[in-house]
């Protein structure tokens, strides 16, 4: 069903992630000790029992707290709507809840309803409202979401409370479920006006007639209320993809990235890993040309302000949007059949905005159809290339806004071309393959990763980041359409990334390359690494080919063979193909 808040919610683009709970107090440090995962989990961290964990209600009092100066923020810088921890894993209520006296009214000297107060901040400044809800987690709770000592833990830390309720064998999880989830989302759904849409969060343990049960709850209450994915057994409205996870190709599906702005989400003392506003930038510019929405998270401290350095950040970012009037909302991704290589694109009518992050001193786009009205901004239009001259100074290390007005509504060639020399192909926008799935395959794989689950038996498909996955039989691959339009030595490299968290993949693989009758083959390395954090990135050359600029045909990338298992959690992410200077020997 098409609920009315998914056409806002595509459009929205840019959101702002507040993580803030009782845990702001201590800040990532427990007597002494500093913590070195996120701020939010100290509990389990440090496996604090209730009773001293309860203590920190008594210390909050956050005499700082202005809800229009968080909104104020978020939309100076761009973004279209709020998600709010609500209640997280620790179970603490962040607003007047008659469930559970556990919360910010009944448990802590200051006595205001955060919620509320945020509530009506947004509707006096035209922001959307959503609320983040852990819905099987509770550590406050005996009965709740635990899935025992056997199972994978997180980092070390148990998901649920095993120090005050040791007793596994005994915990009713349909019971918490009724007794305290259901009637939270219940007072969340009903005293709060309208919500944009629910964040639920680690869905461990829950059934799929639980998860229906919560979906069948929210739809009835707020028919318009989005659901994230993370409610459990695929009943979400819009997909989430894993933290600080970058998708890998425009999305067709409603789909949203959610991002730290330092290392953690909730507030942590000695988190000083600030990402820079141009990361952020670049980072924002990255969904929304591929249509995935951005979620940036800020922690709020125990005072109730945001921390300094966020507040930095977020001005730039709202000074580089307003001096450069950068569309964000109602843009639509990259329309044109490649990426590329020097930033990114966007369309919103007949406007196209391309956001140059090098240094580049011209650029040339080849594809456009229509004709580009005349502007400030030097540029010459010859068949379907256009060349666009850049300014020789930059003021900082922000992308470069250009903003084109077209004659009439824009037309694009529909086969990919390199631009400026390189052609970056996304494995959404390219045609899958399946191999060889009767062969006999005898890798162990017990891969769970977060819900996903892969069986041997399983074809390659694309993951909701875009990404090619499970190309594990021989002849599991993909293939584009594509033109070479200029003659030269063109290399080839697959981008590729860990389908877990925090992790490089290693193993070997042979993956084998086909276009206009050469082939090339090569076992996959990580040669470069492009980013080690979160989701590693790597680029692996598999070789080059001598084209002479006339070829136009079908691009083969096909895995040969894996030979150890390890290599199963590599996902391609992109092909490369760039033309080499100087080295033209036809
Ligand atoms: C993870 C963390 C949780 C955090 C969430 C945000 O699930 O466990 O603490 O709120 O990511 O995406």
């Amino acid at each position: 069903m098409d609920y009315k808040n998914t056409v806002e919610f595509q459009n929205a683009k840019f959101g702002m992630f507040i993580h803030w709970g009782l845990y702001a107090v201590p800040a990532g440090r427990w007597k002494g000790k500093s913590m070195d995962y996120v701020g939010e989990w100290i509990q389990s961290k440090f496996r604090i029992p209730n009773s001293e964990y309860a203590e920190l209600a008594k210390q909050f009092n956050p005499d700082c707290f202005n809800a229009d100066e968080w909104v104020k923020c978020a939309k100076n810088a761009g973004m279209a709507y709020i998600v709010f921890t609500a209640k997280h894993h620790d179970g603490f209520a962040m607003y007047h809840s008659r469930v559970s006296r556990f919360n910010v009214v009944d448990a802590t000297p200051w006595g205001r309803d955060v919620l509320r107060e945020l509530a009506y901040a947004c509707r006096r400044h035209g922001m959307k409202l959503g609320i983040y809800y852990s819905h099987c987690l509770d550590w406050r709770e005996s009965d709740a979401g635990d899935p025992g000592s056997d199972s994978r833990k997180n980092f070390g830390m148990s998901w649920g409370n095993d120090w005050d309720f040791p007793d596994h064998a005994n915990k009713n999880f349909n019971a918490y479920f009724h007794r305290k989830a259901l009637p939270q989302i219940r007072e969340l759904l009903t005293e709060y006006g309208p919500v944009f849409l629910l964040w639920f969060d680690c869905p461990v343990q829950i059934t799929l007639e639980q998860a229906t049960e919560l979906r069948d709850l929210v739809h009835e209450l707020q028919p318009d209320c989005l659901i994230g994915n993370r409610i459990g057994h695929d009943l979400g409205d819009f997909g989430c993809l894993g933290d600080n996870q970058s998708p890998a190709g425009r999305s067709k599906i409603p789909l949203e990235s959610a991002n730290t702005i330092n290392h953690t989400w909730g507030y942590k003392k000695d988190d000083h890993c600030w990402a820079g506003a141009a990361k952020i930038i670049n980072d924002l510019l990255a969904c929304s040309e591929k249509n995935v929405n951005y979620l940036l998270n800020v922690g709020p401290r125990a005072d109730g302000r945001l921390p300094e350095a966020s507040i930095d950040i977020l001005e730039e970012i709202a000074d580089w949007r307003e001096q450069n009037k950068v569309i964000i909302q109602g843009i639509e991704g990259n329309p044109f059949p490649q990426a590329f290589p020097w930033g990114y694109c966007t369309v919103k009518g007949r406007i196209l905005q391309f956001f140059v992050t090098g240094n580049q001193r011209s650029i040339s786009i080849s594809g456009l159809r229509s004709r580009i009205k005349p502007c400030n901004m030097p540029f010459s239009q010859e068949g379907k290339k256009l060349c666009i001259e850049l300014p020789e100074e930059r003021k900082d290390n922000l992308p470069l806004v250009i903003q084109l007005e077209c004659m009439d509504e824009p037309e694009f060639e529909a086969y990919p071309s390199p631009q400026d020399g390189v052609l970056m192909l996304s494995p959404a926008q390219g045609e899958i393959i399946a191999g060889n799935s009767a062969e006999e395959w005898d890798i162990d794989v017990k891969l769970e990763p977060d819900g996903e689950r892969m069986r041997a038996e399983d074809s390659c498909r694309l993951a909701v980041s875009g990404a090619l996955t499970q190309w594990h039989h021989q002849g599991d691959g993909i293939c584009w359409d594509i033109a070479i339009n200029e003659a030269g030595t063109y290399e080839f490299r697959l981008l590729t990334e860990n389908r877990k968290h925090s992790a490089a993949w290693t193993g070997a693989r042979t993956v084998r390359i086909e276009f206009a009758g050469q082939v090339l083959e090569r076992e996959l390395e990580n040669d470069e690494v492009i980013s080690s954090s979160y989701y590693h990135k790597s680029a692996s050359v598999i070789g080059s080919m001598k084209l002479n600029g006339t070829e136009r045909g079908r691009l083969h990338v096909l895995n040969c063979s894996i030979e150890s298992p390890e290599a199963i959690d590599m996902n391609l992410t992109a092909v490369k193909i760039c033309r080499q200077e100087g080295v033209l020997q036809l």
